[in-house]
């Protein structure tokens, strides 16, 4: 079901443009774009300093990235959301309580290398992304082999990407993606929340939902290894 557009999106839109650092897609089809458009960020311009970058795609209401990005004051968070009606939540929550250490893109993930330099980015997090288990939707999955050449390209050497997942099939299905793309992957769990790893763990709307409902949550990191 589509979801129905926000009232006054528009202004709400401009009123966070402190925030927003792009939006849209420039008028070129997605593979010609991430091939042949260049704008990137200078970071130290966006940012007003030079802490690390970490980056969330899919970023939803938000809450994950507010939250890290208020427990790491010392680190930069650049969260990337394709659908507008989303990311408006994410960003008004932002710019209510004045968090400073983090901006929005809506664009579609496909095209962050027109935006980000290379090997810019220490993380990658992909919490809950839809899992698209219909085979023809498989080049749409934020694990496919399309997008692991993208994050190979904006991850620093020793960079990682984090994946959260309600999906057994989806997290099979990526830790395969990432074994054969290259990415050494640890850190793996098959129930997050009765882990080591669950005392750090930010939950997400969607976990939220999951886990009340009984389900565990899956989660393996992928390193990008020194060459
Ligand atoms: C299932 S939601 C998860 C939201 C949030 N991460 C959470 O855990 O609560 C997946 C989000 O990814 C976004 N998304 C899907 N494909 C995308 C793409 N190619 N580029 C950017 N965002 C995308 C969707 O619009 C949606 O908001």
């Amino acid at each position: 079901m589509r979801m129905r557009k926000k009232r006054h999106l528009e202004p709400r839109m401009e009123r966070c443009g402190e925030l927003l650092l792009v939006r849209g897609r420039p008028c070129l089809n997605l593979k010609e774009a991430a091939e042949n458009f260049r704008a990137l960020f200078d970071y130290p311009t966006v940012f007003g300093n030079e802490n690390p970058v970490e980056l969330e795609i899919g970023c939803g209401n938000g809450g994950f990235i507010a939250e890290l990005a208020r427990r790491n004051p010392q680190t930069n968070y650049l969260a990337v959301e394709v659908c507008s009606n989303v990311i408006l939540t994410a960003m008004e929550n932002c710019m209510k309580e004045g968090i400073p250490n983090v901006r929005f893109l809506n664009i579609p993930a496909e095209i962050l290398p027109c935006y980000l330099p290379e090997r810019s980015v220490e993380k990658i997090y992909l919490n809950f992304s839809t899992p698209l288990p219909e085979t023809s939707r498989e080049k749409q999955r934020l694990t496919s082999p399309r997008f692991l050449p993208i994050y190979d390209s904006l991850l620093k050497e020793g960079g990682c990407i984090v994946q959260k997942t309600d999906s057994a099939e989806f997290f099979d299905y990526s830790l395969a993606k990432f074994r054969e793309y290259g990415f050494r992957v640890g850190e793996v769990t098959r129930d997050l929340h009765h882990s080591e790893y669950a005392q750090e763990n930010i939950v997400t709307e969607y976990e939220r939902n999951f886990s009340q409902k009984g389900m565990p949550i899956y989660r393996a990191v992928a390193v990008k290894e020194k060459k």
